[in-house]
């Protein structure tokens, strides 16, 4: 695997390729990789013939009063893990050489930006579309795979390149669990052991709702209810538990079309967000 910080040199090594025809993969990431991030880098090889990770914890999208400093790091062990997925080329800027003095532009979805975590992060969803905008320019790729457990921002990014009539293809991979069904996540790695236990209640209310949609339970309230009776019985305090449209990601009263269930939850100092996808077998 190749390793590259400066963005002229990715440039040099990647344009040769992409002139002899080669399609270009490409995996964003923060790094502090788990298997759900690999999950990516392997679905991306099966669609192209060179696939380029990046690792860049992203100052735009962190708030001020959000974890950028305890945001963890181990580059050298995610290069290790990148590597023996089968990566090709790794890309680790620093913020100098994303964000250089002077830089001004910004990228902004503004409806989809709405809602969920948009609400609760203020112009997190502006610093995301804004480096996926900027790594796309400089990577070029053909592809670019995103995970559903980011379902919002992975839509955001769909529709950024919709609009901007960006030439990459968008695709979206499964969310990735821990054995006892917790969503994988780097924030994951801050939880204490008690917290640990409870976080599991996220995906467990979601599954709970998902087998009474399997009885045909329609009633978003319903569904809802289920998620919100599963994070209190764990006392855990839900952020937001609501069931939203696959496509626009609207809000809905009934699970009719495929929908999504979204939540988010803290789970002592930790935020942790979930869902699952309901559409009929
Ligand atoms: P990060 O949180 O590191 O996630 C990188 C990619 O991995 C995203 O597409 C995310 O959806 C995916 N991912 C994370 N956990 C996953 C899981 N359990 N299963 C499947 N996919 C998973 O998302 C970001 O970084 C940033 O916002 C980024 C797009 C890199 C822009 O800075």
């Amino acid at each position: 695997m190749d390793r590259y910080e400066q963005v002229a040199e990715l440039k040099a090594a990647l344009r040769p390729l992409q002139q002899a025809g080669l399609r270009i993969g490409f995996v964003p990431t923060m790094g502090a990789l788990h298997e759900g991030h690999l999950s990516l880098v392997r679905n991306a090889l099966g669609r192209a013939e060179v696939v380029v990770a990046s690792v860049f914890v992203n100052p735009l999208q962190f708030g001020p009063r959000e974890d950028l400093d305890r945001y963890p790091r181990d580059l050298e062990g995610d290069a290790k893990k990148l590597e023996e997925a089968g990566c090709h080329v790794l890309f680790t800027p620093d913020s100098g050489v994303m964000f250089p003095p002077g830089f001004q532009t910004r990228v902004s979805v503004a409806e989809l930006q709405k809602g969920l975590c948009g609400d609760r992060r203020p112009g997190h969803f502006d610093g995301v579309a804004t480096v996926v905008a900027k790594l796309f320019g400089i990577v070029r790729p053909d592809v670019a795979v995103f995970g559903e457990k980011d379902f919002q921002q992975l839509a955001l990014i769909r529709r950024m390149v919709a609009d901007l009539n960006l030439d990459v293809e968008v695709v979206g991979a499964p969310l990735v669990r821990e054995p006892d069904g917790l969503a994988r996540s780097s924030r994951n790695a801050g939880l204490s052991e008690d917290e640990r236990t409870r976080a599991v209640a996220l995906s467990r209310g979601l599954f709970r709702a998902r087998a009474a949609y399997g009885e045909g339970e329609r009633s978003a309230a319903v569904l809802e209810g289920i998620v919100q009776k599963t994070l209190a019985e764990a006392q855990v305090e839900p952020e937001y538990v609501e069931l939203r449209a696959f496509d626009g990601l609207e809000r809905l009263e009934r699970a009719d079309a495929p929908c999504v269930l979204f939540v988010a939850a803290q789970v002592g100092s930790t935020r942790l967000i979930d869902n699952l996808i309901l559409r009929r077998p």
